[in-house]
């Protein structure tokens, strides 16, 4: 990781925030990109010489394309790109406006789409590079009824990285694409949902960004298409996909959430 160049989305507050930190204590260069200016820069501030902020808003495309540039600009290459930022939903399938889907699908998955665009090129010029997504357990098994479009985007941003993995292994096997599901974690992420709603941090059994952070961290020093920020998900996911009947599995949804 030492030296390494990450750009980190979504850096402002919570996961991302902490990612800087663990990175930064590691020995790499970050850059941190969040919309709030002003969060951003205290926390370059706080970390030192090798991290640099740039505002951004990952819903739009120009905005990646002008992250790459200056962090490139700044250091000279990107080696990693955390695509990380997001936000959720608090309204069920039943009740979803055109406009609700439109913001989950653009702060969600066109975000990840526009990422991926910006930095691949560079990646393909030094055939070597390592895309990172933030996705969400609910990406792979939607569990929470009132994250309804949230869980949609989250599956749509998996199933974007697998075809990215498949498209890039023929002849730049030196390029990974990894998804990153957590489970519930312990940040701002409820509060800032669409629509309001659950503070993440009140559900017993939140995983600390601290740890989700390191699982990431680790990721980046071990790249692999997959990791599940807790074992007990791996499970939960292979226990659901491996049933004759989900409906089964499914009559226990709505309670409190997998740790
Ligand atoms: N917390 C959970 O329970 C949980 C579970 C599974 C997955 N996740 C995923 O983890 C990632 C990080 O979430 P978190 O828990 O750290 O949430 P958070 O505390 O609400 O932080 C979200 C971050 O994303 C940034 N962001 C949101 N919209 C943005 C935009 N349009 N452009 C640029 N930055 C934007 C926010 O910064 P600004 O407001 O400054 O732009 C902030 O830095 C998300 O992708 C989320 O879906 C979270």
């Amino acid at each position: 990781m030492k030296d390494k160049v990450i750009v980190i989305t979504g850096a402002s507050a919570g996961i991302g925030e902490q990612l800087a930190e663990v990175c930064y204590a590691r020995g790499a260069r970050v850059v941190l990109a969040a919309r709030n200016a002003e969060t951003l820069g205290a926390l370059a501030k706080r970390l030192g010489d090798r991290a640099f902020a740039v505002p951004t808003d990952v819903s739009k495309r120009e905005d990646n394309e002008q992250l790459r540039a200056r962090a490139i600009e700044k250091f000279g290459q990107v080696d990693v790109w955390v695509a990380n930022a997001g936000r959720g939903i608090s309204r069920p399938v039943s009740q979803l406006t055109e406009a609700d889907v439109d913001d989950m699908m653009t702060t969600n998955f066109k975000s990840v789409l526009f990422a991926i665009q910006a930095v691949l090129p560079h990646f393909k010029e030094r055939s070597r590079g390592h895309l990172i997504a933030v996705s969400s357990m609910l990406g792979r098994i939607p569990f929470a009824p009132i994250r309804s479009a949230y869980s949609a985007s989250k599956a749509a941003v998996n199933s974007l990285m697998t075809s990215l993995r498949v498209e890039l292994r023929p002849q730049f096997s030196g390029i990974h694409a990894s998804v990153v599901l957590p489970g519930v974690v312990a940040t701002e992420f409820g509060n800032n949902a669409l629509h309001g709603g659950p503070d993440s941090r009140s559900f017993p059994g939140a995983q600390p960004a601290s740890e989700v952070a390191t699982v990431i961290a680790d990721l980046i020093e071990k790249p692999r298409a997959e990791v599940y920020t807790r074992p007990q998900l791996r499970e939960m996911a292979a226990n659901y996909y491996s049933a004759e009947d989900v409906s089964e599995i499914e009559a226990g949804f709505g309670g409190p959430p997998p740790r």
